[in-house]
C-alpha cells in the first residue's frame, strides 16, 4: 500500500497510507481521481460552511469574476459588493464591532489584531491560552499555545504568555498594566474542541476592562455559526474589543476579517493596516453569499440542532465503545470524540478513510467532526455508521490480542 506524510494545520504528521487524490466535491461528499467517494466530515478544516461547491456560492464568484476582481488602487475606489457585505456584517457582528478590516487568512487577520492592539494600547505584552491555535505566521505561531512547532522558528515573538486553559484565577494573576491583549479562542478548536467553563468568557471580559487590555476573540474557526450561535462569543453575551474570523467566512475562498469597537477604531489610523487583497471584491461577493444564505436559512439554528442530534448519536457509540472513546464533547458541528491515545485517533482515521469518511484528527487524542453546515440527518447517520464499523473492527482486534 503507498505511504505518504503530511502535515496538518497543527504541524502534526499524520501518516496517510492511502492519499488521495480529490477531483471535486458536491455538498458534504467528495469524488477522489478515480471516481470513489467519500463523506467530508472535515468540511475542508472547518471551511466549505455550505458545502462544496454550493450553487448560490458558484454562481456568486461566476458573476463577480466577470464584472471585476481586483479593483484599481484596491482600498481607495469603492466597491459596491464590499458596502454590501460590511452593511449586512453591521447585522451578525455583537453589538458595537462597528469597523472591519478584511483579511486573507484567518492568521493574518489574528497578526493584524495584536498589531493594532499593541499601537491601540501602546502596550507590549499578549496573553494567551495553553492549548490554543491562532495561525502559522511567526506572530501568530507564538501565540499559539499547543504547538511544539514553534521551538523550530525561534527566537519568537517577545512578550508573550501562556494561560492554563479555562482557569480564571490565573488569568487574574497574569494581567497586568503591560498587557496589550488576551487572546483566546471561545472554543478551542485544534486544541482538541475544548469548551471553557461557563461564564469563563464574561469573567475574561470584566478582567480585560478592569485591566486595560483588550480582548481579543479569536472567532475564525467558531465563527459564522459553526457552534450554532453566529459567533460563540454571542452564546455568553460577551462583547470583545476585536473578533477576528475565516474559514467558514465565505464557504471555501480564501478571505478573513477582523472587527473592532469604535474605542479601538478610534486608535487606529489611515494607513495603520491594509493590503493589496484585502477586501478584494471576488472575495467579498462570496462572502456575502454565504452570509446571506446562513441568515435567510436560519443556519444557526439549525446547526444547533443537528449539533444536538450528533452528538446525542455518538455519546451512544462512546457507551458502546468505552475502550476507544473517552468522552463526546462540542458546541454545534463542531464536535471532537476524545480517544485514549493519538495512535487510536490515527488509526480510526485510517480505517474510516477506508470505508470512504473523511475526519480530521486533531491534538491531545481527539478526533474532529465538523462537516458543513448543511449536513443531513441521514448523511450524519451515515458517517457515524461508518464511524462504528471502524471503531467495531479495532475493538475486537484488541480484545482478541487481550
Ligand atoms: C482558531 C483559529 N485561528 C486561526 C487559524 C488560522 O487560520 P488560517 O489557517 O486561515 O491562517 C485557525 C486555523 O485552523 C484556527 O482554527
Amino acid at each position: 500500500m503507498n505511504s505518504i506524510e503530511i502535515e496538518d494545520s497543527l504541524g502534526l504528521t499524520i501518516c496517510m497510507k492511502q492519499p488521495v487524490a480529490i477531483e471535486r466535491g458536491l455538498g458534504s461528499h467528495v469524488w477522489d481521481d478515480k471516481g470513489a467517494r467519500y463523506l467530508d466530515f472535515t468540511a475542508g478544516w472547518g471551511v466549505t460552511s455550505l458545502g462544496h461547491s454550493h450553487p448560490v456560492l458558484v454562481s456568486a464568484i461566476q458573476e463577480q469574476a466577470a464584472k471585476i476582481m481586483q479593483n484599481p488602487n484596491s482600498g481607495f475606489t469603492y466597491s459596491p459588493v464590499r458596502a454590501r457585505l460590511l452593511t449586512l456584517l453591521q447585522e451578525v457582528l455583537p453589538q458595537g464591532l462597528i469597523r472591519v478590516f478584511f483579511a486573507n487568512s484567518g492568521a493574518e487577520a489574528n497578526d493584524a489584531a495584536v498589531k493594532l492592539a499593541r499601537k491601540v494600547t501602546g502596550r507590549p505584552e499578549v496573553i494567551a491560552v495553553a492549548g490554543s491555535f491562532h495561525g502559522r505566521t511567526l506572530s501568530t505561531l507564538s501565540l499559539s499555545g499547543g504547538s511544539d512547532n514553534a521551538a523550530k522558528y525561534l527566537p519568537l515573538v517577545p512578550d508573550n504568555s501562556f494561560v492554563p486553559f479555562g482557569e480564571i484565577d490565573a488569568l487574574a494573576a497574569a494581567l497586568s498594566d503591560r498587557v496589550a491583549a488576551v487572546i483566546l479562542e471561545p472554543v478551542q478548536g485544534e486544541g482538541g474542541v475544548r469548551v471553557p467553563p461557563k461564564g469563563y468568557l464574561k469573567d475574561v471580559a470584566a478582567l480585560c476592562e478592569a485591566h486595560g487590555a483588550l480582548l481579543i476573540a479569536d472567532e475564525v474557526q467558531t465563527g459564522f455559526c459553526r457552534t450554532g450561535s453566529f459567533f460563540a462569543v454571542d452564546a455568553e453575551q460577551v462583547r470583545p474589543d476585536i473578533l477576528t474570523m475565516g474559514k467558514g467566512i465565505a464557504g471555501g475562498f480564501p478571505f478573513a476579517a477582523f472587527a473592532l469597537t469604535e474605542a479601538v477604531a478610534a486608535g487606529v489610523n489611515k494607513g495603520d493596516h491594509g493590503g493589496t487583497y484585502c477586501g478584494n471584491p471576488l472575495g467579498c461577493a462570496a462572502s456575502l453569499a454565504v452570509l446571506r444564505y446562513l441568515l435567510e436559512h436560519k443556519i444557526a439554528e439549525r446547526v444547533t440542532r443537528m449539533g444536538q442530534f450528533a452528538l446525542q448519536h455518538l455519546e451512544r457509540l462512546a457507551q458502546r465503545y468505552p475502550e476507544s472513546i473517552v468522552q463526546v464533547r462540542g458546541r454545534g458541528l463542531l464536535i471532537g470524540l476524545q480517544m485514549h491515545s493519538d495512535a487510536q485517533v490515527s488509526e480510526l482515521t485510517e480505517r474510516c478513510l477506508a470505508l470512504g469518511l473523511m475526519v480530521t484528527p486533531t491534538r491531545n487524542a481527539v478526533l474532529r467532526i465538523i462537516p458543513n453546515l448543511l449536513i443531513t440527518k441521514d448523511e450524519l447517520l451515515g458517517g457515524f455508521e461508518t464511524l462504528e464499523s471502524a471503531l467495531a473492527v479495532m475493538c475486537s482486534r484488541d480484545s482478541v490480542a487481550a
